[in-house]
């Protein structure tokens, strides 16, 4: 497989989120390029944390799918990754790649030196590309960032410049700053600068939700693809629509709200163990309710409930409330 197809479309890395059943749900569509895993620490990975075997599932498209690895030092990073070349190589399922999360700005991940903390030093932050690049050979190595602490084009350039030059594939930008929330829009123009400045491919990533948008990333902002998280919760059939537009500007589809939702419902069921159920299913409606016009009551009333069960009856009976929202015309 290339490294990455022209106009690569990604499913970003989610915690809670980007998990087996939602590709599952995503691939019933017609798949995406890459998908993220959730972040894994590698720490945890190497001490056998019980839970990675479910962060790191790569089905139903492991040799398109990228583990998202995070620590704070290079040395677990670069056994993690070595261990996991090892044990798909064992068991004969391909790494579709692995990523170094230089984006997290979670307090506790941050404060003890993993994700956005390292873009504080471009050298550091390159030996760890070029350990991941030795430790796993021919695997494709991206690393997904933020713009940093402070606003500069010229440091941010530099940062990516000794990540390309320390052999990363790919890099993906999320152009906010570290403490920057999702209410103030990213800085793509940046996204552009790197595009143009270093010779790998460079993604965009960051409220790509319409058509429009993704255009724009890769036609203006000069991105080799787009990476798209919440939208593809919200959405599910979101790559598929892009896919369908870019093959024909008229295309239109069915979205069939109500039977998606309760897709996910039985693929978190059948997919996920029992301790994960409620989270994730919360997480997902979280977004998931903004397809529906009262969606908040049902949003509201689903964060509080604790079993799958009740969450289905719930959602269910907003569609014998609102039947008209059980299908819509995407366009
Ligand atoms: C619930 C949630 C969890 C996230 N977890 C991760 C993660 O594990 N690793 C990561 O690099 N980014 C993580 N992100 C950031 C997303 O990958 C992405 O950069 C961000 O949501 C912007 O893209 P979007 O506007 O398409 O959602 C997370 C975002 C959300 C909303």
């Amino acid at each position: 497989m290339p490294i990455l197809p022209p106009k690569a479309l990604l499913l970003a890395p989610m915690v809670e989120l980007s998990h087996r059943p939602l590709r599952e749900l995503i691939a019933s569509f017609g798949s995406c390029d890459r998908y993220y895993t959730e972040m894994t620490s590698a720490s945890g990975y190497l001490a056998r944390s019980p839970f990675d075997r479910w962060f790191m599932d790569s089905e139903p498209a492991p040799e398109r799918t990228v583990v998202q690895l995070y620590d704070s030092e290079v040395d677990p990073m670069a056994k993690a990754a070595a261990r996991l070349v090892q044990e798909r190589r064992d068991s004969g399922m391909p790494l579709g790649g692995i990523d170094a999360n230089f984006g997290c700005s979670a307090p506790h991940i941050e404060k003890s030196g993993g994700g956005v903390s390292w873009m504080k030093d471009a050298s550091r932050a390159a030996s760890l590309i070029a350990a991941l690049k030795a430790a796993a050979p021919g695997v494709p190595i991206s690393a997904k960032l933020r713009l940093g602490y402070e606003e500069s084009e010229s440091a941010l350039v530099d940062f990516c410049r000794a990540l390309a030059d320390a052999g990363a594939d790919y890099l993906v930008i999320h152009p906010r700053l570290k403490n920057e929330k999702f209410r103030r829009l990213g800085r793509w123009s940046h996204v552009r600068a790197v595009a143009e400045a270093i010779s790998i491919p460079v993604v965009g990533n960051g409220d790509v939700r319409s058509w429009e948008r993704y255009r724009s990333a890769v036609d203006e902002y000069g991105g080799a693809g787009a990476m798209i998280g919440r939208e593809a919760v919200r959405r599910p059939w979101f790559f598929a629509l892009l896919r369908g537009k870019e093959a024909d500007p008229g295309f239109e589809m069915e979205a069939r709200v109500e039977e998606t939702g309760l897709r996910m419902l039985s693929l978190i069921r059948e997919l996920l163990p029992e301790s994960f159920h409620k989270s994730r299913a919360r997480r997902f409606f979280f977004y998931y309710c903004d397809n529906l016009s009262f969606g908040h009551h049902l949003r509201y009333a689903i964060q509080n409930s604790d079993r799958l069960d009740d969450i289905e009856r719930l959602f269910k009976a907003y569609f014998d409330e609102v039947p008209a929202e059980r299908v819509r015309m995407e366009r």
